[in-house]
């Protein structure tokens, strides 16, 4: 019996297409391009050691942090696949200031905008740990036709149209949703295709673990402290003390926590007084995922969704997992 029964990353789109209301094949086409920029990222990242890939670039990013090579190149592998695509008229990444405005007409008149993090846990790079790629994507609120403005790019998390990562890890997976539930596909390197490998993702309402960088506790809010303390308490009864996992790549550990269950903690810190994490390319796509798997994303206050941003690199605090978990911590910090 031949092995072919993979369902790929495309037929699974075009399967799925008559979910998305406005779909004419440009949501698959714009997947479609994000998961071929993702394999040539991949590429690169699997053999980071050999191609003069390592390291960093000598540039700084927008928020005077250290780029590495992969962070450069991969902002450009996923600019060039998004205008390729057709069906993109803007970008916006954590590696440009500004929003990036397509100026050609065909992309004129296309109706999505997409924010990144081309490549989310970069300080691991150069010693082999799992790094990823975000994306989230929206319709464009500007007239088709004309160029895209930043309001385009400042939109609430509730209104992404799609969200996913990719996970370069001991395997490269792409996890995404369109609002309709979260779905897995693992790439096959014999084949280079994204096979669908976990179907309907769900995250248990609880887990037996928190991931945050403790390194900070001192000065966690009073609420976060009284949660780690809560993890760290022995409990048979309520399976603690919760292990703790942090790998510093924050798709890492929320694709972790989100098959196993637990929490993902990113306060406010002494370096990060507004909290560490990117709400526009980082929080709002996995929050859309998290819940898409029925855990819940929180500043510690309120829902990640429903924050409107003022700006595209803006930091929040970000608490996101299981619901239960999420729960209990912000009634600490209440
Ligand atoms: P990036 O590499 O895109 O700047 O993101 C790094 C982020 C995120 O991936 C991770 O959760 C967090 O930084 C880890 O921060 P600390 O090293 O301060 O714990
Ligand atoms: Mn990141
Ligand atoms: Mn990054």
């Amino acid at each position: 019996m031949s092995s072919y029964n993979i369902t790929s990353l495309n037929d699974f789109i075009i399967r799925k297409q008559k979910d998305f209301p406005y779909a004419k094949g440009e949501l698959t086409s714009l997947l479609h391009h994000i998961g071929t920029a993702a394999k040539m990222v991949n590429s690169k990242v699997n053999k980071a050691g050999l191609v003069e890939i390592l390291g960093e670039s000598g540039t700084l990013n927008v928020q005077n942090e250290e780029q590495q090579k992969l962070d450069k190149y991969a902002d450009e592998v996923f600019i060039d696949a998004l205008l390729a695509s057709g069906e993109c008229c803007g970008f916006a990444s954590e590696e440009n200031q500004n929003e990036i405005v397509f100026t050609e007409t065909f992309a004129k008149n296309s109706n999505y905008v997409v924010c990144m993090d081309p490549l989310d846990g970069s300080s691991n790079i150069d010693v082999n740990v799992s790094v990823g790629s975000i994306f989230s994507i929206f319709r464009r609120t500007s007239p088709r036709g004309s160029e895209v403005t930043l309001s385009d790019f400042l939109q609430e998390g509730s209104r992404q149209v799609a969200a996913g990562y990719v996970i370069y890890g001991s395997s490269t997976m792409l996890v995404y949703t369109t609002g309709r539930g979260v779905n897995g596909f693992t790439l096959d390197p014999s084949i280079g295709e994204f096979c669908l490998s976990h179907p309907d993702i769900t995250s248990p309402k609880r887990g037996k673990q928190y991931s945050v960088n403790e390194g900070n506790y001192l000065k966690f809010p009073e609420g976060v402290k009284k949660y780690i303390k809560y993890c760290q308490e022995i409990d048979k009864s309520t399976e603690r003390p919760y292990t703790s996992r942090y790998v510093g790549s924050l798709v890492s550990d929320i694709h972790r926590n989100m098959l196993r269950g637990g929490i993902f903690m990113y306060p406010s810190s002494e370096s990060y007084p507004q909290g560490k994490l990117r709400l526009v390319y980082e929080c709002n796509p996995i929050a859309f995922i998290v819940e898409q798997a029925g855990g819940m994303a929180s500043n510690g206050r309120s829902r990640i969704l429903d924050i409107i941003p003022d700006a595209l690199h803006q930091r929040t605090s970000f608490y996101a997992g299981s619901e239960d978990m999420v729960a209990r911590l912000e009634g600490m910090l209440r």
